[in-house]
């Protein structure tokens, strides 16, 4: 599956959760591309930080604007079971050929209902790049929740009116994330008994059914056995 962490929004969790998704699928053996579409290169430091603490790591290419092309991404994407693009906040141009080559947006928002109004913008991308790839799909994902707060009902109840689908899986508000990114690894290897590392788990788990799911749909119906008759 290519999945693009996105959304107009910054600091909400893209690159953390890119990050943490693409690490989770390597260690369940997976071949996985992590792709840095963003300018501020913080996947690129954190495979910086990994490599020199010798850590293995998903294959990184940094790709931007035109990352659609023939000859870009859908020209190596087939080499690996999963890609994962993590998005810049803002730049709409590479945000929109990220979801020209993806399979899934996931659109991670913070936990508040102003958290989920902000997601508007981002909304509109992905309606918009629907008009053109009627096959992609979207889910919001709630991250840095804060504890079990009325709050995250409030975000979710708002982002189901508007339209996208919300993960099962909400992620907390963790200094796990942080400290795991700072070490260049996810929170799976870096603290497996945190409640990160689990929120992380269930968030691939929840991804890899969905991929299941897409599949199918995809799949041409069975042809109508030939020559059958009543
Ligand atoms: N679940 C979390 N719990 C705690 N801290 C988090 C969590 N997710 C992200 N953060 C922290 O929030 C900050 C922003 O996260 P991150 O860089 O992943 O966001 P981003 O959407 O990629 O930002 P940008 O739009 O600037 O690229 C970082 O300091 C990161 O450590
Ligand atoms: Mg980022």
């Amino acid at each position: 599956m290519i999945v693009a962490l996105t959304g107009q929004k910054g600091g909400v969790g893209k690159s953390t959760l890119a990050i943490c998704i693409a690490a989770e699928l390597l260690a369940r053996k997976h071949r996985v591309l992590l792709v840095d579409a963003d300018p501020q290169g913080t996947v690129r430091t954190w495979g910086e930080v990994g490599a020199e603490n010798g850590r293995a790591l998903p294959t990184l290419v940094a790709m931007g604007a035109t990352m659609h092309r023939a000859d870009q991404l859908p020209a190596v994407a087939a080499s690996y079971d999963h890609v994962i693009i993590d998005c810049p906040p803002r730049h709409g141009d590479v945000q929109r050929s990220a979801l020209m080559v993806s399979d899934l947006a996931l659109l991670p928002c913070g936990p508040s209902a102003a958290d989920a109004w902000a997601l508007g913008a981002s909304i509109d991308l992905v309606t918009e790049a629907r008009t053109l790839r009627s096959d992609l799909d979207a889910r919001i994902v709630i991250t840095r929740k804060q504890g079990h707060t009325a709050l995250g009902r409030t975000a979710r109840d708002e982002l189901m009116k508007s339209g996208v689908e919300v993960m099962r899986t909400e992620v907390g508000y963790r200094v796990a994330f942080a400290e795991a990114l700072g070490a260049g690894e996810g929170v799976g290897t870096y603290a497996p008994r945190d409640a990160a590392a689990d929120e992380i788990r269930a968030l691939v788990a929840e991804l890899l059914l969905w991929e299941k799911r897409h599949a199918a749909q995809e799949a041409p119906a069975p042809a109508a056995k030939a020559g059958r008759r009543r």
